[in-house]
């Protein structure tokens, strides 16, 4: 006999990033409104990180063709990368006194960046798609650097600097490789 155990009900998203409850709250010299505006900016590009973290592990996984080992290796850095940068985005929300990602729906919620769930992707458009994902990420890491500055934020504007040099860093090897695609083959 096999157990099984019973999903919840995922209930509808209502997460709460601002007010923070009073145990969150870190103490700031900013105000509120600034508080909640760079909450509201960077929470959603750390739940797109999340999505193009395992997107990019999908492709990792699921790659086929005859430059499997140069994607397979090239995703895994990308990855790693992305990765790194939840972590940092993550805790300057909370060091500014907002509350930041808490699941999986939660992501689901504010991501911008598509799943894919094909059942098979060619190498290719696995290229094609990373890249255009890089290039929404990068638009919306700048919108939200402006937020930052606008409200006093120097130093999550500062991380963000670096974040958006890496997402142009791996834009630019996806990029080049679809030129070779579309030029040699
Ligand atoms: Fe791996």
């Amino acid at each position: 006999m096999t157990t099984t155990h019973p999903k919840k009900a995922q209930s509808a998203v209502s997460v709460k990033s601002f007010p923070a409850p009073k145990q969150l709250s870190t103490v700031t010299d900013l105000k509120p409104d600034e508080t909640q505006q760079i909450t509201e900016a960077v929470n959603p590009l750390i739940a797109d990180l999340f999505a193009l973290y395992v997107k990019t592990k999908n492709y990792h996984w699921h790659l086929a063709g005859s430059h499997f080992n140069d994607y397979h290796k090239l995703f895994d850095k990308q990855a790693d990368q992305t990765f790194a940068a939840i972590d940092i985005l993550a805790e300057r929300v909370r060091r500014v006194g907002g509350t930041t990602i808490r699941s999986i729906s939660h992501i689901g919620h504010l991501q911008t960046i598509d799943d894919d769930n094909n059942e098979f992707v060619s190498a290719g458009e696995m290229i094609r798609h990373l890249m255009e994902d890089h290039q929404h990420l990068v638009q919306n890491q700048r919108a939200a650097h402006q937020v930052c500055e606008k409200c006093r934020d120097v130093a999550t504007a500062s991380l963000l600097e670096n974040i958006i040099d890496e997402t142009e860093r791996s834009k630019w090897f996806l990029f080049e490789i679809l030129q070779g695609m579309n030029n040699t083959d």
